[in-house]
């Protein structure tokens, strides 16, 4: 790991959003509100701030409207907030739902939203892991839910859509190679089985984002809805706020020496969801695409495809038809 970042270049000024949708989940906070700003600086028409209160959406709504490049363009973007916890599915559906009922046209899914952390921790409704939840599955679904309106908005604009969802380079220190999943053990119980975690989970979480995004990419045509992940570099946010002192402390003298304002690290956001067919089924490492090598060895491909499998199931439970809906069957 280099001791400095390298420079993330500026967007380009001629990027423009104008005519489209986007929404951004986890738009209150670090990396999050700071591509909710780019996205309006650059004329998106129409933002939706998916967070877990009204109220941080409207001081959020607000910020972003104060803002002198806003405040200066022709036309002020329109800014709707709609709320999401993605640690809670009927959050997560009703989310869902609103966007299909209400949304004529969707550009943009940026899948922002998550979180760290070293203890094991459950969801409130259906006592799954958190980061699991969160960070990989909660957006799967989400995925599944929104490709066909995602799909329809392309083919009716004429312009390809995205769905972004921020990833890691941490994942090389993923547990799947130290404890691989058992054959005889779902990969899904295997995470959600207590004794099968530890400090590298949130890698872990990453390591089935990507695994995700690539099985998706293959059944999506990149020039009607591309997918992506991407990682934005180390970033000064709220991540490691609420880590147990003996991480936080360290972690935070790196970030110190090494992390990029948000404003910087949230470029990286941008430039995936305006990125060329390169990036299709990939992670974007700043605005490159980075390999990680689990992921091309035999048991990584083979976690890879049953992931997919146990996914499809959980989406079709979780909102019968959608599987079909997003023709993501076979
Ligand atoms: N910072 C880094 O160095 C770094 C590096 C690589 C990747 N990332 C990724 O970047 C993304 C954004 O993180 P950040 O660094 O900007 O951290 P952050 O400042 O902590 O922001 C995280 C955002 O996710 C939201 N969130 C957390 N749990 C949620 C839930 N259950 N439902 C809905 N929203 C939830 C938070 O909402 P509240 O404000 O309501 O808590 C917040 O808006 C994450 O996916 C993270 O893994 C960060």
């Amino acid at each position: 790991m280099p001791l400095f970042q390298p420079t993330v270049p500026p967007l380009p000024s001629s990027l423009s959003f104008a005519g489209k949708t986007a929404v951004v989940t986890g738009a209150n906070a670090g990396l999050g509100r700071a591509a909710s700003l780019h996205l309006a600086q650059h004329q998106i028409s129409t933002l939706i701030l998916a967070v877990r209160t009204q109220k941080t959406g409207e001081e959020t709504k607000a910020a972003l409207l104060a803002d002198p490049v806003v405040g200066a363009l022709q036309t002020k973007p329109t800014i709707l907030i709609f709320e999401l916890d993605l640690a809670r599915p009927s959050s997560v559906g009703s989310f869902a739902a609103k966007i299909v009922a209400e949304v004529p046209t969707l550009n943009i899914l940026l899948l922002n939203a998550g979180l760290g952390g070293v203890k094991w921790r459950t969801t409130p409704e259906t006592g799954t892991e958190i980061m699991f939840q969160v960070n990989f599955l909660s957006n799967a679904m989400l995925s599944v839910r929104l490709l066909p309106l995602l799909r329809s908005s392309a083919e009716r604009s004429g312009s390809k859509s995205y769905i972004c969802t921020v990833g890691s380079r941490a994942q090389p220190l993923h547990s799947y190679t130290r404890k691989p999943v058992p054959d005889t053990v779902d990969v899904f119980a295997f995470i959600n089985d207590r004794a099968n975690f530890g400090l590298e989970r949130y890698s872990d979480s990453k390591v089935l984002v990507s695994m995700w995004v690539r099985e998706l990419a293959k059944r999506t045509d990149p020039a009607v809805v591309t997918v992506n992940n991407v990682c934005p570099g180390m970033v000064t946010t709220n991540l490691n706020d609420k880590q147990p002192w003996y991480i936080r402390i360290p972690v935070n003298l790196v970030f110190a020496i090494r992390a990029r304002p948000a404003e910087v690290g949230a470029r990286t956001l941008i430039n995936a969801v305006s990125a060329g067919p390169e990036s299709h089924g990939e992670l974007l490492g700043d605005y490159t695409v980075w390999e990680n090598k689990f992921l091309k060895t035999e048991q990584g491909k083979k976690m890879q495809g049953r992931l997919w499998k146990e996914t499809l199931v959980a989406a079709e439970e979780f909102a019968p038809g959608s599987v079909q809906a997003a023709k993501l069957e076979g």
